[in-house]
């Protein structure tokens, strides 16, 4: 595979704000003129979108950590073949609305499963694909979940992980400064607090470098 385009990853524990924040990256880019390819996992592709539904619906409260860690490969093996891998050799920026980083924070780290264990299903699935660059909106776990829950409770359809014990969320959290240990040059925590534009500079802080090398 002949890679040209560049890989961003969006990353951040339940309501961070990460996909806000992920919408104005968007559009920065295409404000100035640069080809951009969206995708959000799970979910960026038509199959991807049924298994966020199976993934994230509060009826199945009975699934497995070894389940959910599939069902996110599976998703993301579709987004890299339909969505992904094209549009990188297109030369496009990809940005996408998480990636492998969320199955090592949250079935890694969170549900136990181990950092090795993930990553050996993504060589399996996704052999070297790997985001360029990483940014990780980082709040406060409290109030990212005191946010997410209030984003879920007009639509209860999407509740199983916001459900989760608090200690859960404060697991995901560790995992993300575990990445950020082991990857410092990829794995990027940006602080997500205060106003939207002010976390908006951060993260251009965190992306125009790439960029000017890029050009
Ligand atoms: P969202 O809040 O970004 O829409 O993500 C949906 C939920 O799915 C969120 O609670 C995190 C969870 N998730 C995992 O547990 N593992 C994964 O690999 C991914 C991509 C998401």
């Amino acid at each position: 595979m002949t890679r040209r385009g560049l890989f961003i990853t969006f990353e951040g524990s339940d309501g961070s704000g990460k996909s806000t924040q992920m919408k104005l990256l968007v559009e920065r880019l295409k404000m100035l003129g640069l080809p951009v390819t969206e995708n959000q996992e799970p979910g960026g592709t038509q199959i991807g979108r049924q298994i966020r539904r199976i993934m994230l619906d509060p009826a199945h409260e009975e699934m497995s950590p070894m389940t959910e860690l599939l069902l996110m490969f599976a998703s993301r093996a579709q987004a890299a073949a339909e969505i992904i891998v094209p549009a990188l050799e297109r030369g496009e920026i990809v940005v996408s609305d998480r990636f492998t980083d969320s199955t090592l924070a949250y079935q890694g780290e969170a549900r136990g499963l181990g950092f090795e264990t993930v990553l050996q299903a993504h060589r399996l699935a996704l052999g070297s694909l790997l985001p360029d660059l990483t940014v990780c909106i980082n709040i406060d776990v409290e109030a990212g979940l005191a946010r997410a829950h209030e984003r879920n409770s007009e639509d209860e359809s999407e509740a199983r992980l916001d459900r989760q014990r608090l200690d859960f969320h404060h697991r995901v959290s560790a995992g993300y400064r575990r990445i950020a240990q082991r990857e410092p040059g990829r794995f990027r925590l940006v602080d997500g607090a205060g106003s939207r534009e002010e976390v908006a500079e951060r993260v251009w802080a965190e992306i125009s470098p790439l960029l000017s090398e890029r050009a």
